[in-house]
């Protein structure tokens, strides 16, 4: 970090000027808190970012793994160098581990199956008679008994785990589910609300469903073995970072929470999702470090938000009354850097606007000459805060690229100009914020 050495000594001047008319900062905004301000975003360096995602991006980060774990070390190292101290919370969750293995055997049936697991099929290891079970509800099981066997199951408009539970309340031993023509057979879930109900549970296509109903009709009985082996659900680790600006003696009680999440999804470089998120949330961070802010900024590292938004949830767990009573605003930053999403957009639980869209907008507005319009979006980590109460918005490019969660999210499909764009929103509306009056009051 030697260029940061070299910047240090502007910093440190910048930082005795501010503090110098910091007085001027809280209250009236005029030509000094602008040109506070324009000098704090001038601060911004897209090397530093870039320097944060080429480190992200290495390997995976998965959710629970060492390489998720190096991730909070490399950011735990940065922050601390830009002296924060950081607090790090750990949290136990629970996850679907995948087959390592899975078959489907029908006895002389001419020609090759290829099923696939679901997400959150149960292991299992069975055999039985095959039976057509039609449409898999109620009814076809009044018709067809599948007691200790095997159901043949075509997929309709019926959910699938409601259909892998009909099957086990049936007393089937093992379920397949065939799709309709134009749906592809991998990567369905079950969901895992209902997995201690569940049996075995394969995706077939339609051709291989419709010819075993063929095969299954015109003959003898039909013997069939299904087995899913390795599947669970276990126990694993995982860490929030938190490091927290304090404010000026003149602050008010408002704490304004930024935060990403730095978990990624297997076999991806998640330099988009969100490798970018998390590299502008630490920029910010050492971009804030020297102001003397007129409220308390958290800057905020979630893990396991690829799981189902643990670590978010876990930290608005911990939060106190009136922690969450004081905490005005939550800008969750999550892919805001590819070059082949769509236009920016800020997503609120509700689409209706908050002093985060607010703040955001008008932040929009002045760097790039219009105000930016709410969406509706709950696929991350603001989720939690809007729950509990806490004004909270999602910036994400969208719609997303293409290679959303595949080994094809790299760094250089990343646009500088997007990421230094996010980041100058978000900044600029905090920097607001922080020199405003209470949102409380
Ligand atoms: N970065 C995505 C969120 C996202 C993706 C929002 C595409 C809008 C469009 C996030 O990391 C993610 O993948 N979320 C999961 C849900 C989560 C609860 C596991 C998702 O959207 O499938
Ligand atoms: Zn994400």
């Amino acid at each position: 970090m030697t260029r940061k050495k070299v910047l240090f000594p502007f910093l440190l001047l910048i930082s005795i000027l501010m503090t110098a008319c910091s007085a001027s900062l809280s209250g009236v905004k005029g030509p000094e808190f602008d040109k506070a301000q324009t000098e704090f975003i001038q601060e911004l360096s897209v090397e530093n970012i870039f320097s944060s995602l080429s480190e992200l991006t290495k390997k995976p980060r998965v959710a629970g793994t060492s390489s998720e774990m190096q991730a909070a070390a490399f950011l735990t190292a940065q922050l601390k160098s830009e002296g924060y101290e950081v607090e790090v919370q750990p949290f136990d969750f629970e996850r679907y581990v995948i087959p390592e293995s899975h078959g489907l055997v029908v006895e002389g049936f001419p020609g090759p199956l290829s099923p696939a697991p679901f997400q959150y099929s149960v292991d299992g290891n069975v055999d039985g008679q095959l039976i057509d079970a039609g449409y898999g509800l109620k009814k076809d099981y009044k018709k067809n008994d599948v007691k200790g066997k095997i159901a043949l199951v075509a997929v309709d408009k019926t959910a699938f785990y409601e259909l892998v539970l009909f099957a086990s309340e049936a007393g089937a031993k093992a379920i397949l589910l065939y799709f309709p023509d134009e749906l592809e057979i991998d990567n369905w879930t079950l969901g895992r609300e209902h997995f201690k109900d569940f049996i075995p549970a394969l995706a077939l296509t339609y051709d291989e469903g419709t010819k075993l109903v063929e095969f299954v009709k015109n003959g003898p009985p039909v013997s069939a073995a299904v087995k899913i082996k390795g599947a669970r659900i276990d126990k694993a680790a995982s860490q929030n970072l938190i490091a927290t600006k304090h404010p000026t003696s003149e602050a008010d009680d408002d704490i304004i929470l930024i935060g990403a999440h730095y978990d990624s999804v297997a076999k991806a470089p998640g330099a988009s999702d969100n490798a970018s998120g998390t590299a502008v949330v630490l920029e910010l961070a050492r971009m804030f470090k020297t102001v003397p802010t007129n409220k308390e900024i958290r800057f905020l590292f979630f893990g396991a938000e690829e799981e189902g938004l643990h670590g978010s949830e876990k930290y608005v767990s911990t939060l106190t009354k009136d922690e969450i009573k004081r905490s005005a605003a939550m800008f969750n930053l999550d892919m805001v850097g590819s070059a082949d999403a769509g236009d920016l957009a800020i997503q609120t639980i509700d689409g209706s606007d908050n002093v985060v869209t607010k703040a955001a907008s008008k932040a929009n507005e002045a760097l790039n000459g219009d105000p930016i319009e709410t969406d509706f979006g709950d696929r991350s980590d603001h989720t939690p805060f809007h729950n509990a109460g806490i004004d909270a918005a999602l910036f994400i490019y969208d719609p997303v690229e293409e290679w959303y969660h595949t080994p094809e999210d790299t760094i250089e499909k990343l646009s500088k100009a997007r990421l230094v764009n996010v980041a100058k929103i978000v900044g600029t509306s905090i920097f607001e914020l922080t020199f405003s009056g209470s949102t409380k009051e």
